[in-house]
């Protein structure tokens, strides 16, 4: 009997770790529903590395901020089959600097992205997945969620401790359904996040291993906890940080 492929949401990954993120679980036995923002040609070029390595993809424009966008994203899931999982991946920095100069609009959107993009993508998920038998959910977190990133953005380390308060509080709300809920908590990566593109090397040398991360080196905890070999995991926050 062929084995069942894994029907994973993974939003935006159209670039930087979230295209990283498809190209792995495409090796790894899954389909993807990839969810972007704005870039639909960059959107297909990671969807052409999905089918080569295997995987059926399907590709949508979404605002992971808006209800209805959200439920169209899961909605396109059904042409690839059930869906067993999510990555909630899609987010952004809004303003660098001190928060004495922030302004109230580039804050407000990053924490409707990644706070309550989060969490709408995640309510939608445990409803798929509870319906479907189970799952995995993984959250992308980050290292600035207990380092609090002083005069860089103090507004996105808040809004992603709040992600890591999510996973543990779902990964219990929802373990009887068997939906498994993790996070990932990624240090600096080189990916075109970053307002100073250069800032992964400007920070190396304060990092334990000498060096920022690759997008394939999160994508790889990503795979794992979205496998049978963490069947046992939930609640976790796995940090890829390099010892930061
Ligand atoms: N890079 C790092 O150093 C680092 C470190 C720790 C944690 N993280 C976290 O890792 C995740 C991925 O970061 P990254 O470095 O890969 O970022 P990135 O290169 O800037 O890519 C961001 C992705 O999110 C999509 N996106 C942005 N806003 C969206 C929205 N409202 N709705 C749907 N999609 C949206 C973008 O789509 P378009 O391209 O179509 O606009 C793009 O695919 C984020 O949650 C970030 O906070 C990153």
């Amino acid at each position: 009997m062929p084995q069942q492929r894994f029907v994973t949401v993974v939003t935006g990954g159209s670039r930087g770790i979230g295209a990283a993120i498809c190209a792995r679980l495409a090796s790894d036995g899954h389909d993807i529903v990839l969810g972007y923002r704005s870039d639909g040609s960059a959107a297909a070029t990671v969807a052409a590395t999905v089918r080569e390595r295997g995987g059926a993809c399907a590709t949508v424009p979404v605002d992971t901020a808006d209800e209805a966008s959200v439920d169209r994203l899961f909605d396109a899931a059904t042409e690839l089959g059930a869906v067993t999982g999510l990555v909630n991946n899609a987010g952004i920095s809004g303003p660098n600097g001190r928060l004495a100069d922030a302004d109230v609009a580039g804050m407000r959107r990053a924490l409707d992205v990644n706070v309550l993009g989060y969490l709408l993508c995640a309510r939608r998920a445990v409803r798929d997945l509870a319906r479907n038998g189970g799952g995995a959910i993984v959250n992308i977190s980050s290292a600035a969620a207990t380092i609090g990133s002083p005069g860089q953005y103090v507004h996105y380390a808040a809004s992603k401790a709040a992600v890591d308060a999510m996973t543990v509080g779902l990964s219990k709300e929802v373990a009887a359904d068997g939906i498994r809920v993790n996070c990932v908590a990624p240090g600096t990566v080189w990916t075109d996040f970053h307002q100073d593109p250069q800032r992964p090397a400007k920070v190396a040398p304060g990092i334990p291993l000498g060096r920022a991360g690759q997008p394939e080196e999160i994508a790889g905890a990503v795979s794992w906890l979205l496998s049978a070999d963490a069947s046992y995991t939930t609640g976790a926050i796995l940090r890829v940080a390099g010892g930061l």
